[in-house]
């Protein structure tokens, strides 16, 4: 009886906005589960401007938006208050009458800069830098929302897993609230805005000029859904779990629920229960494993309130990384249960259970030390730019863990959260990363202007979303900030590092440390010593290891970042360098300046960084370092150092496409040693080069080999001492075939062949791991890729045509590529130059089509190339 008084009154709180029916709203309640989370991309219409065509500013509507910030501000003396006079109004784009027929129609998640073009030439707005992609200027995204009177007495919310940038919302004309951080998840109550119908829902957001060191995108790049609730209910993020007395036998799990009143004018009492099940396949609830004791807990109108919860369970399957360890998946079944023992609201929290411990070699998850085998990875997805596609994020991750990365670091901002969620399933382990600036610029429209007000709250709830996910062993709380070694960056630190211990007690946090070094006041509050580049030193210099293994006996010390090695596939320069590792730059040592291509020996890297086998040899010489994460695992957008004029980045092991550059094998000899595999280069294809020395080079996690040129053996030999390839520099060049045999104790470990290939006279399509359907779901992704091959169906790495590609059936081609950095062609386009022999094409099928779907790839002089695939 009580609650249905409360309800009754949380209604007339509400009134503002839901002036409709009442109805019997407990009922309703209990039949969903008091809470329902729905997609909202469908449906958009959108137009950009490179100009603000309305005259707003984020500076103009600030005090507006600032108050959604207060939930993650803990000092309440300092909360922002709403203004009382009204935000700007009649916005054209904002209302309702605005005729937008002739916007795009298009759904989420969207980055409205990746289908170029591409600015080409000198000064361009957008630099390399930025990708030489239209990303500035402003953006209006708007659809109708309807409320109807199953809605009633719900409190509905916008949730944004990301908007690049300084968005803000709007409801029937209104200002609704914004979050001006693009990598941020937000939300906001649409409740006092709408009314019963259809409702005129309007999106602005705004990318400056400046303001990205990397392609980051533009537009609302992540999933977007409406949160339906009870007036009572679990808070945004609203769960926090942790694991303490962690074994096989059994483990305490620790759990805090935050239970919101949005309204109303009676405090309300609700029951808490949590059950624990394990995460089936699917990745839903499966057995039950456990439950919490019911907590009660009663909040007032406007205010949180947490229950507390502690449960030992016996033989919980443990989460760990692989290969060595499963990543056990668990999920807490939450529910509120008013007087009445109605459910008034449900929440699920999937987590893992793990110990975790800092040691001074490095980390160690449930009692095994666990080497950093880690890449950095920017958030960008290629051709498909920076909009969330789930497949394509399996794609880079599954490629990395078969090279045997067991680590990622999210250089240098909040991920999507479907990263972690396939990190957490994948088992792979995390350094969770936000912030590339604080208070001082790296880019005149970057991070450093709205830190001092968004700081906090950014980093707060950056943690809330995050700290569930076993994945995330650490935080990362800046990449290489300007004032890492004086006294404002140490007090800075100080500050942010007490906001990671107040939000995760758990977990140890460190920063990304290129110039502050042992002795440094800024290492006084932090857990861990995260270097970039410093440790091992770059091609010239032995690194400083040492210096800060003495001066912290006790602390973990690993790598944040190492090599910076750049690249472009299969492109062999000749001499390679004699050493393990060498400087390029852009005058031609270890480029083309006339091709802007970079050579692919794996040997040169930037000033400040080193190839593979130099950090090798400094980790394996330095066996209390944790690991490292490599500057990058794929390529991406932006940064093409050392050619600017180019659109992405040299730094990737794999390139933009997804194609392996030769430094996989190297990596995966090390990484995932016990694959047997050999990996031969150069390519054999030197017509130029007959009777001159052409250096061979075998990655193999073999111990000796021996190299046969056209059956004539180069000598067998041992890899050496912090030796991480096999090299023979003294071969003579003639037509034919490259053989390997490689021994590991003795035994025959692994075998490869390189031919020299005739003339290009094939096209093949494959699919990404010879997927043969499609799902018609409206997401999934088919990644084909053609081969340029010759008669005995070996790629000719030298063929460079260009390919048409076509498709007959029920989908589409969202984008092309090849993996060349220097490539302007637009994404979009159906014709794409191949580059060293490849090229590839992404597909999707149609929502809800059956049938099959045709890619066909046509290229001049060569018959036309199918490959099927059903729609499942
Ligand atoms: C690092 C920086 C990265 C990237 C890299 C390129 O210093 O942290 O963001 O710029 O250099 O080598």
């Amino acid at each position: 009886m009580a609650f249905q008084g409360i309800i009754i009154n949380l209604f007339r709180a509400t009134l503002l906005g839901l002036l409709f029916l009442v109805g019997d709203v407990s009922a309703r309640a209990n039949a969903s589960g008091g809470r329902e989370r729905t997609s909202l991309n469908a449906g958009w219409t959108f137009k950009r401007w490179e100009n603000a065509p309305d005259g707003l500013s984020y500076d103009q509507l600030k005090p507006w938006i600032l108050p959604g910030a207060n939930d993650f501000i803990v000092d309440k003396s300092t909360w922002h208050q709403r203004p009382t006079n009204k935000p700007p109004r009649n916005i054209q784009y904002a209302s309702a009458n605005f005729n937008d027929s002739n916007w795009t129609s298009l759904d989420l998640p969207h980055d409205w800069a990746i289908s170029g073009p591409f600015y080409d030439g000198d000064n361009p707005p957008v630099s390399g830098d930025g990708g030489r992609l239209p990303t500035q200027g402003v953006g209006w995204y708007r659809r109708t929302l309807s409320v109807d009177a199953s809605d009633s007495g719900k409190q509905i919310y916008i949730e944004l897993d990301g908007a690049m940038a300084y968005g803000t919302v709007w409801m029937n004309g209104n200002l609704v609230g914004g979050w001006p951080f693009g990598f941020a998840s937000w939300r906001l109550n649409l409740t006092p805005y709408m009314h019963h119908g259809d409702n005129q829902l309007a999106i602005r957001l705004e990318q400056p000029l400046d303001s990205q060191r990397w392609y980051q995108g533009a537009g609302i790049y992540r999933n977007v859904w409406i949160l339906k609730v009870n007036p009572v209910h679990i808070a945004q993020f609203g769960t926090y779990v942790t694991s303490s007395d962690v074994s096989t036998d059994s483990a305490t799990l620790n759990l805090d629920v935050l239970v919101e009143h949005t309204g109303g004018d009676h405090p309300m009492t609700v029951k808490v229960a949590t059950e624990v099940h394990v995460m089936d396949d699917s990745g839903n609830p499966g057995d039950q494993v456990g439950s919490f004791e019911s907590a009660t807990v009663t909040v007032a109108p406007t205010k949180k309130h947490s229950a507390h919860g502690t449960v030992t369970i016996p033989n919980l399957k443990l989460w760990g990384p692989i290969p060595s360890q499963k990543p056990n998946m668990h999920i807490l079944v939450t529910r509120l249960y008013n007087s009445k023992e109605e459910v008034i609201d449900t929440y699920q929290t999937p987590f893992g259970v793990r110990s975790t411990e800092y040691r001074d070699d490095g980390l160690y998850i449930n009692g095994e030390r666990i080497y950093l085998q880690g890449v950095c990875r920017h958030d960008d997805l290629g051709s498909l730019g920076v909009a969330v596609h789930q497949p394509a994020l399996e794609r880079q991750i599954d490629m990395l863990s078969e090279m045997g990365t067991n680590a990622i670091r999210t250089s240098h901002n909040p991920p999507s959260s479907e990263l972690l969620d396939l990190a957490d399933r994948m088992g792979l382990v995390v350094l969770d990363e936000i912030f590339d600036a604080w208070n001082n610029p790296k880019m005149s429209n970057d991070f450093h202007l709205i830190f001092g007000d968004w700081a906090e709250p950014d980093l707060r709830s950056f943690i809330r979303r995050d700290r569930n996910h076993p994945s995330v062993w650490a935080w990362s709380y800046g990449n290489e900030i300007p004032e890492q070694g004086n006294q404002q960056g140490d007090d800075t630190s100080k500050r942010l590092r007490a906001i990671i211990s107040e939000e995760d007690p758990t977990r140890a946090a460190t920063l990304g440390l290129n110039n502050a070094g042992p002795g440094s006041g800024i290492i006084a509050n932090i857990d861990l010593i995260g270097l970039n580049y410093q440790g091992e030193g770059n091609s010239d210099s032995g690194g400083n290891f040492d210096s800060w293994r003495s001066q912290y006996e006790r602390m973990m010390i690993f790598t944040t970042e190492s090599s910076s090695a750049v690249s472009s596939r299969d492109t062999f320069l000749f001499p390679p360098p004699d050493g393990n590792s060498a400087t390029m730059d852009e005058n031609g040592t270890g480029t083309d300046p006339n091709t802007h291509q970079v050579s692919s020996w794996g040997l040169w890297a930037v000033g400040w960084g080193a190839s593979p086998d130099h950090v090798f040899a400094a980790q394996d010489s330095h066996p209390y370092v944790g690991g490292e994460f490599v500057w990058t695992g794929w390529d991406y957008l932006g940064e093409p150092t050392p050619f600017l004029s180019s659109r992405s980045s040299y730094f990737g092991i794999i390139d933009l496409a997804g194609f392996p550059k030769p430094r996989y094998w190297e990596y995966q000899a090390r990484w995932n040693p016990n694959i047997r595999m050999a990996h031969i280069i150069p390519h054999w294809n030197w017509p130029d080069r007959d009777g001159e020395s052409t250096p061979v080079h075998v990655f193999s996690s073999a111990d000796e080999a021996e190299l046969f040129v056209n059956g004539q053996s180069q000598g067998r030999i041992t890899k050496g001492n912090l030796e991480y390839r096999f090299r023979w520099d003294n071969v003579t060049y003639a037509a034919g075939e490259v053989s390997v045999v490689t021994y590991k104790g003795g035994d025959e470990w692994a075998n490869a062949t390189v031919r020299t290939t005739g003339t290009a006279s094939g096209l093949v399509l494959s699919a990404y791991k010879d997927r043969t359907s499609i799902a018609a779901d409206g997401s999934d992704l088919l990644f084909v890729a053609v081969d340029i091959v010759d008669d005995n169906g070996d790629t000719v790495p030298t063929a460079e045509p260009t390919i048409s590609f076509s498709i007959d059936g029920p989908g589409q081609i969202l984008s092309t590529d090849n993996g060349d950095s220097t490539d302007l062609t637009a994404f979009p386009s159906t014709d794409r130059k191949a580059f060293r022999g490849k090229a590839l094409c992404i597909v999707r099928a149609n929502k809800g089509a059956s049938g099959a779907i045709t890619v066909t790839a046509n290229a001049d002089g060569f018959d036309a190339a199918n490959l099927e695939a059903t729609i499942a």
